[in-house]
């Protein structure tokens, strides 16, 4: 990212949130409260103000539509299922008794605010890169009103480990089994940062998980999705956002094992549309392919390790 430019690709990510559910009302993959934050959340820029008003309308939706065609097909309605599976696998930790949840990147998404303002008893812990923070953090204030139980974090993942920012936090529990979320966040730092990031959530309390995003690798080495596009490759380099690290499906089992992790299950597309579209019918279904989800566990420390 450009030091001191909050995000483009998350006010993109927001607007695509906001397109499915303007434009599939029926489909209720998008809820009430999420997209009147995300809209919310889109008003705290210029841009996004002018992105949030445009999808509120017919040809503005044509012309977003439009943009998607000559970028990569399909991703406003990846990023509403890999956000419905995160938010699935997060329930399901707190459901199992987890009760401190650390989003990585959160970007515009809202999840943190609402799971924070639903159950005050949760710990909720936000960290983003000094940049998008400064355009978050005093909107979420405005708009969700004082939330004890939820902390923004500024920190920039490619200086330091989520560790290191967190040890300014004293609403963080290293000790406490936490739902880490690293979603559209893994591919723009680089390997090595990656590997520590992590070895780090390795290192927390065993049956910790951590929801992540990774985008697959070409036989040449590129971080893409399966169909990329040079506009959009383009844009992302011009905003200081390319893709800079990914890991296949097939090998990441083996990558996170000597880090402390187990694999639970992965999602690409298929499973994704098999999970979240099977009884519903859509006006545009198609599904960017080349970027899944994966649900990782911290495993018992042994003597070994
Ligand atoms: C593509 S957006 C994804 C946002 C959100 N997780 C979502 O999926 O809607 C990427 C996010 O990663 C954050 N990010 C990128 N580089 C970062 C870094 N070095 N340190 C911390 N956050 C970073 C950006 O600020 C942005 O919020």
């Amino acid at each position: 990212m450009r030091d001191g430019r909050p995000s483009e690709t998350a006010i993109i990510i927001a607007g695509g949130i906001a397109l499915v559910a303007h434009a599939e009302t029926d489909s209720q993959l998008v809820g009430a409260r999420e997209l009147e934050l995300t809209e919310r959340l889109l008003a705290s820029s210029l841009r996004g103000r002018l992105v949030r008003t445009s999808l509120r309308t017919r040809p503005g939706r044509l012309l977003a539509r439009a943009i998607e065609s000559i970028s990569v097909r399909g991703t406003p309605l990846h990023w509403v299922l890999r956000k419905r599976c995160i938010e699935d696998d997060v329930r399901a930790a707190i459901t199992r008794g987890t009760r401190q949840v650390v989003i990585l990147g959160g970007g515009l998404d809202t999840l943190s605010v609402r799971l924070a303002e639903t159950d005050p008893s949760l710990s909720v812990i936000e960290i983003d890169h000094p940049a998008t923070h400064a355009r978050k953090a005093p909107c979420v204030r405005t708009l969700a009103g004082e939330l004890p139980n939820l902390h923004l974090l500024p920190g920039n993942l490619e200086h330091a480990s989520p560790g290191e920012v967190l040890s300014a936090c004293r609403a963080f529990d290293p000790t406490a089994r936490t739902a880490f979320v690293a979603e559209g966040l893994l591919m723009y730092l680089s390997p090595q940062r990656v590997g520590a990031l992590l070895a780090w959530v390795g290192s927390c309390a065993p049956g910790s998980t951590l929801a992540m995003t990774s985008l697959g690798v070409t036989t040449d080495g590129r971080v893409n999705f399966d169909r990329p596009s040079r506009i959009a490759d383009a844009f992302l380099r011009l905003r200081g956002e390319s893709f800079t690290w990914g890991e296949e499906r097939a090998s990441l089992a083996v990558r996170v094992a000597p880090l402390g992790l187990e694999l639970v299950r992965t999602l690409a597309h298929d499973e994704l549309a098999t999970s979240y579209l099977q009884g519903r019918t859509l006006r545009r279904p198609q599904l960017a392919r080349g970027e899944y989800v994966a649900l990782l566990r911290v495993i018992e420390r042994t003597d070994e390790r």
